[in-house]
């Protein structure tokens, strides 16, 4: 067996899809892949941004609103590496949860990762190589109060990316999921005001008193820290690892 421990290892002249590739992890991920030679795709319901990202990274924009599941049912997905990366974030007791903003970020963060897996597993399979890397959460692994919407979707797509490993296993698929702490991207930046609203604190307390007590290392990710994950497990090096789920959290976990 020929191996390599190269990040970069045989990703030239492959192709991603990354879902909300416009900006933050995403964009972060489709620019890592785009410097080891992948050709990208930008699928993002911001349709100037990612083209505007496209257009940088000398890849392609895919608008699409991903939470729009229904469309997604006749996809056809042509790639070697798909990303599901897009979501977004909502603050609420359950108690007060609006169902309709439950069942938008249940479509949009495992209802669309599971059609585009389905819809890219036939050409992986025909191809005999597939990388299917999953942006879950440390809230794919546990809870937080008042995400409840955020934190059951992660923990299913937990379950989805491990029974694609299964079933990939025998096409040279893998499937994973990287875990962040809270990176900084717009999201998060939200979510430190919607946490000041929620407690009635200053922006600057969030961060300090809620984001940052319990990992060991007290700062904010950065998205490239991810991004560099993400490019490892898309490389021929990494055929091994599959069905994980791997933490990049500062040691919260720990
Ligand atoms: P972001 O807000 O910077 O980027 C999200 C992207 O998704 C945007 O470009 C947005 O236009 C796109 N998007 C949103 N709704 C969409 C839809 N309906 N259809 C198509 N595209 C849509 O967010 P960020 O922080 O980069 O998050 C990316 C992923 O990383 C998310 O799945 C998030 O849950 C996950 N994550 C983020 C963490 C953080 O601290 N920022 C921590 C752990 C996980």
């Amino acid at each position: 067996t020929q191996f390599a421990a190269s990040n970069n290892d045989g990703l030239q002249g492959r192709r991603a899809v990354v879902t909300g590739g416009a900006s933050g992890i995403g964009f972060a991920c489709a620019q890592a892949l785009a410097q080891a030679g992948v050709t990208v795709t930008i699928a993002d319901f911001n349709d100037q941004a990612a083209q505007e990202a496209a257009d940088a990274l000398g890849g392609k924009a895919w608008a699409v609103d991903l939470s729009d599941t229904q469309a997604l049912e006749q996809a056809s997905i042509d790639t070697d590496i798909l990303i599901n990366n897009a979501g977004i974030q909502r603050v609420a007791a359950i108690h007060e949860f609006d169902p309709e903003a439950w069942r938008l970020i249940h479509r949009l963060m495992l209802e669309a990762p599971f059609l585009l897996i389905r819809a890219a597993l036939p050409g992986m399979r025909e191809r005999g190589f597939g990388r299917i890397i999953n942006i879950s959460s440390v809230h794919g692994l546990r809870a937080s109060a008042f995400k409840s919407a955020y934190v059951s979707a992660k923990h299913g797509l937990e379950g989805l990316s491990k029974v694609t490993a299964l079933e990939g296993a025998d096409y040279g698929i893998t499937s994973n999921c990287i875990n962040p702490g809270y990176v900084r991207t717009a999201l998060v930046e939200q979510q430190i005001a919607d946490q000041a609203k929620l407690h009635q604190i200053p922006e600057s307390e969030v961060v300090e008193k809620i984001m940052l007590t319990e990992p060991a290392i007290k700062r904010l990710i950065e998205p490239e820290e991810v991004a560099s994950l993400a490019t490892w497990l898309s490389s021929t090096a990494a055929g091994m690892v599959t069905g994980a789920s791997y933490t990049i959290d500062g040691g919260w976990s720990a």
